[in-house]
């Protein structure tokens, strides 16, 4: 819960302000542009919430930012928002996917996704373990498999894989973070978990980082690759790679053999355009890193 008395001066007079725990993490931002700004080392309220959309958008940023940081003063029913999670992004080709929300400091307010296909209901890295989000996934079907792109990103998987019985999946060099995972990935190779589904071995943010590549067409790319909010361009963030930003570029530029059409990263944002485009994106990504690195 935020604390008014931690409130940061540079929140305007509204009923939602920012504390002084926020961790910058850049996830009301995305939730709620018009609502929420940046300072240099945090975000802070910009704008009065002028209409339904702006409320519901800044009330989803409250739920959603990990360190509890954004506070709400004012009395409009707030009940129904909770609802909004798992928000669906995509319905189409006979799967649905949903992004979480409830993002965690565990991860440091990595996005994760709900999964749905026919055959199985996944989750892609982990949320927030929180009651809301249990009940959903419960009427929803309940999780068979948790996929753990790497270390960084399975904040309460453990929880979520006792609550349902799911199976994590993570690569063999990532295992600490979760070492009583059920299935765990060898070697460094890609390998296929069925006729849709594969995982990328892209080792470079972490030594044994994996994509969940589905149905050519959605990559979900945990902090191997992502797309800029700031830049409107595809983006990796070299400044946050623990294990080796050559083997990065290296597993990057396979990628341009790869087609797909949806960008779907820890952090940064969820990205939708035509093959064309994102190889292209890449493409222009990979050159500069080339002359700037
Ligand atoms: S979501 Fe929370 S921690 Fe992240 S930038 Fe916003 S207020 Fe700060
Ligand atoms: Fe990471």
């Amino acid at each position: 819960m935020a604390d008014p008395k931690k409130k940061l001066v540079a929140n305007i007079e509204a009923d939602f302000f920012v504390d002084s725990t926020c961790i910058n993490c850049d996830t009301c931002r995305q939730i709620a542009p018009l609502n929420f700004s940046e300072s240099e080392d945090y975000s802070f309220v910009n704008k009065v919430t002028e209409n339904d959309e702006e409320f519901i958008d800044s009330y989803k940023a409250l739920l959603s930012c990990p360190t509890g940081s954004i506070g709400y003063t004012g009395t409009k029913k707030v009940t129904e928002i909770i609802n909004e999670y798992p928000e669906k992004l995509v319905d189409e080709d006979g799967i649905q996917i949903y992004f979480n929300g409830f993002t965690s400091v565990k991860s440091y307010a990595a996005k994760s996704y709900f999964l749905q296909t026919s055959e199985a209901n996944w989750l892609i890295d982990s949320p927030r373990y929180v009651k809301p989000l249990v009940e959903k996934f419960k009427a929803m079907g309940g999780i068979d498999y948790i996929f753990l792109s790497h270390r960084d990103d399975v904040a309460d998987a453990d929880k979520y894989a006792k609550e349902f019985g799911a199976k994590r999946i993570i690569h063999e060099y990532e295992l600490s973070a979760q070492p009583d995972s059920e299935i765990v990935i060898q070697g460094e190779q890609d390998c296929d978990f069925n006729s849709d589904i594969k995982f990328l071995f892209a080792p470079g943010h972490t030594k044994g980082h994996l994509l969940f590549y589905l149905k050519n067409k959605y990559l979900f790319t945990g902090d191997h690759l992502s797309w800029s909010r700031r830049k409107d361009s595809i983006n990796a963030f070299k400044d946050f790679c623990w294990y080796s930003w050559e083997l990065q570029l290296e597993s990057l530029a396979k990628l341009l053999e790869v087609d797909f059409e949806w960008l779907l990263p820890g952090h940064g944002m969820y990205k939708h355009l035509s093959n064309e485009q994102m190889r292209a994106e890449l493409r222009d990504m990979l050159e500069y890193f080339s002359e700037n690195n």
